[in-house]
């Protein structure tokens, strides 16, 4: 019998336990720096140097990171469930925590692009500086969506959404879209789950059960929902 189909949506509540800083549990801040400086367009044009160096860091910071018990466990569930991850996140621990089929929507730190290119994209481990050109002749950015931009990702994962048999969401706080809104394309008749350890708000949905709970824990409690009482 084929497998049914498991959608996992995460954000950054899922690696908060491997400790990397999530969003918006600082008061907009991301690693002392406003968002809006480091992760938009126009704070790149403003100060292409800090932005640069804002991402090596991350990518330091994600390098020395491990995979935590939710990544781990998410990994275990494609023994019983055809899964796919939609992540917001940048890191690879999902990759790293034994998941093999994972779409990023908001890009990756590991991935670079041009400026002028945003589809073509190169693997980095190192720094990128300033006056790193790709072939095409204009400056190395990383692979980052950042606000304002586009998510061309977002319609494979909304046709991924519109086709799940289970929906879960870790980790999230479901306030950018249009990732937020993915949750609205899950078939009303299928189960959901929300695991958080705040739980965030969303309009009134069908079949939506809330596990408040570390993503770690969280993820041990649907693995015995969904396992071992079905
Ligand atoms: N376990 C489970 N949930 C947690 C944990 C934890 N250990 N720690 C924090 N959380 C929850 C918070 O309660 C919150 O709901 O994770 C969520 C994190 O929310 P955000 O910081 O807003 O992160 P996210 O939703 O991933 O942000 C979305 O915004 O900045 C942009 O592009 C960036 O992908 C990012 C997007």
């Amino acid at each position: 019998m084929a497998k049914q189909k498991l959608v996992v949506l995460t954000g950054a509540g899922i690696s908060a336990e491997s400790g990397l800083k999530t969003f918006r549990d600082s008061n907009g801040l991301w690693e002392g720096y406003n968002v809006y400086e480091v992760a938009t367009p126009r704070g790149f044009k403003a100060n292409p140097a800090l932005v640069l160096e804002f991402y090596n860091q991350r990518r330091k910071d994600v390098a020395q990171a491990q995979p935590n018990a939710a990544h781990i466990g998410i990994a275990a569930l494609e023994k019983y469930f055809d899964v796919t991850i939609i992540t917001q996140n940048i890191d690879d621990l999902h990759e790293r925590g034994g998941s093999t089929n994972v779409l990023h929507l908001h890009g990756e730190i590991f991935k670079m692009r041009s400026v002028a290119n945003s589809t073509k994209t190169y693997h980095i481990k190192g720094d990128i500086n300033l006056g790193d050109l790709a072939e095409d002749g204009s400056q190395l950015r990383p692979f980052i969506v950042w606000f304002e931009e586009e998510v061309p990702m977002i319609e494979v994962a909304a046709a991924v959404v519109a086709e799940a048999d289970i929906f879960v969401v870790v980790g999230t706080s479901l306030q950018v879209y249009p990732a937020a809104g993915l949750i609205d394309i899950a078939k009303p008749s299928i189960p959901k789950f929300i695991i958080d350890k705040k739980i965030p708000y969303t309009s009134s949905l069908q079949n939506i059960a809330m596990i408040e709970k570390t993503a770690s824990e969280g993820i041990a409690e649907l693995t015995e929902l969904l396992i071992y009482k079905k």
